[in-house]
């Protein structure tokens, strides 16, 4: 049975940790409501000179590093990310060159904070179907540059951090299901109803001619809006709902799974998950405390750091599953 399987793992922040008290030194915020609503107590901002593709480049060398793999022996690039370097090309393109691999696909995904496993599905499936046998599967975020950095955006300005994670997947022969590694299934999921509840609406064709333009500036229309609510509403309703399904489908229980590696928007929202399925805490791998939410980097920071916490080991079986706007969820099971 040809499948896929991660062989490792890589991650990079930039070095400049902005804390919750530094935050309410520029807005009327405070450490206290953003611990108690999100759990957040620090993130990482990267400096101006920096993009997402460079964070993108730091986490791939480790990856590839930790895979004891070539560069040359990729053979393609998927990258989800909602902070692009540019509007276009695509940030896997920059990634290629700084990479030094020309030639091979270099594809975006621009799932937000379901990009990690709608290009994980993606990976999965090209490597399934055997046209590819090595996939670099990166999640990069700089979206400190991108956030109102004053009381008027405060609401979403906390929540976020810069940073970049990346997996190696690779093609196997699975002989024991049970036993041997290889992703087990991915669902993905979208509803446009509510493409306005989380959004940045410009620039864009859907604009005016200069696709940012008249007083699109002045309503702040470049910057990230979120209905928080009624993201919060739904993520505890769609990340519980597209593991179901998964668990279902590969005839597995929820004990049986040895650690969860979830998207990371609030801690309240993994907890929440976690009350309502019985999960242990120590089966839940949290990163938000330290590195805020990195959108599609999330996962796979994630990962890296419950490996090298020793948390994760081969052979573990490990489901993740996210939530984030379009709405976009979805979920992963996986041999780790
Ligand atoms: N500091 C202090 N006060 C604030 C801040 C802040 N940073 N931000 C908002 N407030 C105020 C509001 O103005 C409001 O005040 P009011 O009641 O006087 O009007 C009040 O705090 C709102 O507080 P709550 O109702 O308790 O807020 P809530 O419990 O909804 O928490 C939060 C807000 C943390 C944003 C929550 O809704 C949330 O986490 N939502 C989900 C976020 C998420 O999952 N995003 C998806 C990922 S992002 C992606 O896909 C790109």
């Amino acid at each position: 049975m040809l499948r896929s399987k991660i062989i490792a793992t890589g991650m990079y922040v930039p070095p400049r940790v902005v804390t919750n008290n530094d935050l309410a030194g520029i807005m009327d915020t405070s450490d206290e409501w953003i611990r108690q609503r999100t759990g957040i107590e620090q993130r990482h901002w990267a400096a101006d000179d920096s993009s997402t593709s460079e964070l993108a480049f730091e986490a791939s060398k480790k990856a590839l590093e930790n895979a004891k793999m070539d560069k040359s022996q990729l053979d393609m690039i998927i990258l989800a990310t909602l902070s692009p370097d540019h509007e276009f090309p695509g940030t896997a393109c920059f990634l290629q060159r700084k990479l030094g691999v020309p030639g091979i696909p270099a594809l975006d995904v621009r799932q937000q904070c379901t990009g990690f496993i709608y290009a994980m599905s993606i990976a999965d499936q090209f490597i399934r179907t055997g046209m590819y046998r090595n996939i670099l599967v990166v999640g990069a975020e700089l979206q400190s540059k991108g956030l109102e950095k004053n009381d008027n955006g405060r609401d979403v300005a906390v929540l976020f951090g810069d940073g970049a994670g990346a997996v190696v997947m690779t093609a196997t022969e699975v002989k024991d299901p049970k036993k041997d590694p290889h992703v087990l299934s991915t669902h993905l999921y979208a509803d446009g109803t509510f493409a306005e509840e989380l959004w940045v609406a410009a620039p864009g064709s859907a604009n005016s001619a200069d696709r940012i333009g008249g007083d699109d500036l002045e309503k702040k229309l470049h910057y990230p809006h979120m209905n928080g609510k009624l993201v919060f509403m739904n993520a505890v309703k769609r990340m519980p709902e597209a593991l179901e399904t998964a668990f279902k489908q590969n005839g597995i229980t929820m004990e049986e799974v040895d650690l969860f590696v979830f998207h990371q928007a609030n801690l309240r929202i993994n907890d929440m998950i976690a009350k309502q399925f019985g999960i242990p805490e120590h089966k839940v791998f949290n990163t938000i405390q330290k590195y805020a939410n990195t959108t599609a980097a999330t996962i796979p920071i994630g990962l890296d750091e419950a490996v090298r916490a020793g948390k994760l080991k081969p052979g573990m079986l490990v489901a993740s599953a996210a939530f984030g706007s379009g709405f976009t969820w979805g979920s992963a099971v996986y041999r780790f």
